[in-house]
């Protein structure tokens, strides 16, 4: 791992689930190195032009894989912060394909309790309420049911001071307009295109967008007291009839790259974690 090791000095684990939303960043790292864990693998080097020395991890789909990646990168890396980025689908009909969800808080809206129905009494949709998960922190000593798991304030504030120097590049380059707004994610094992349902998801779980790791990755981060920030760039909204367009995850990266630039003049020695 060349001069510096990942392992005990300071890092931030950029997570995407799939090729289209990793390999931008995976191209952007100086002094690359793959290291595999399992059947998971992790790209080290620096990103930005301050050099952020991050550690590039390509989940796959879906919470599981989310999780597994996650947990493996916390026991290897230990890292400062975990940041779970991707494309998305908007579930808030003020946003469009290619406008930015910084995540405030995480919701795992497939978590679900359903009351007693008697046989025959039909299955009620629209009856249940949000389930808690079990999160075993050590810090803690005791198991805690959450129903959402919040991102790190320090970090929505760093990006949210990246999104006004973003949109202001991208204005003078003449490029698309775009919202880079504040907003719940919410994950499950789903692609929902009921917009009854959407509004429901809405309704209970105040949902900015729909995607499938980051509230797993969440979880595992709230187990290991880990800061953590989920980003998601919308590739489609159902609720406003615009079709998915995966080209979307490179301006997301781009994004990234930008946000881990301002996260290193925020990086004090070895000890990122007050941040
Ligand atoms: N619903 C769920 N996941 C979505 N993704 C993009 N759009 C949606 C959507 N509308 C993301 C998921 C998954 C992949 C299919 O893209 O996170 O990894």
């Amino acid at each position: 791992m060349g001069t510096y090791d990942f392992k005990t000095q300071p890092s931030v684990v950029i997570q995407g689930a799939m090729d289209v939303e990793t390999e931008y960043l995976i191209g952007q790292l100086r002094d690359r190195e793959c290291i595999t864990l399992g059947n998971w693998t992790f790209y080290t080097g620096f990103l930005g032009a301050g050099g952020t020395p991050v550690i590039v991890s390509k989940t796959f789909q879906g919470m599981v894989n989310a999780a597994a990646a996650t947990s493996l990168a916390m026991v290897f890396f230990a890292p400062a912060a975990v940041i779970n980025q991707g494309i998305g689908g908007g579930h808030d009909p003020k946003l469009h394909v290619g406008d930015i969800v910084i995540g405030t808080s995480v919701a795992p809206m497939g978590a679900m309790m359903r009351p007693f129905a008697a046989a025959g009494a039909g299955i009620g949709d629209a009856d249940f309420s949000p389930l808690g998960l079990e999160v075993f922190n050590r810090e803690w000593g005791e198991a805690r049911k959450l129903t959402d798991f919040s991102c790190s304030e320090a970090l929505v504030r760093v990006a949210e001071e990246t999104a006004e120097k973003f949109l202001s590049e991208e204005k003078q380059a003449g490029g698309t307009k775009r919202r880079i707004v504040r907003g719940v994610l919410g994950s499950a094992d789903e692609w929902n295109n009921q917009l009854d349902r959407i509004t429901l998801l809405r309704e209970r779980f105040c949902t900015a967008e729909e995607d499938m790791e980051s509230a797993a990755t969440a979880q595992v981060c709230a187990a290991y007291g880990a800061p953590f920030l989920g980003i998601r760039i919308l590739s489609n909204t159902i609720v406003n009839g615009e079709d998915y367009d995966e080209r979307v995850a490179v301006i997301g990266q781009r994004f990234v790259v930008r946000f881990a630039e301002a996260l290193a003049q925020k990086i004090d020695g070895t000890n990122i974690r007050g941040i």
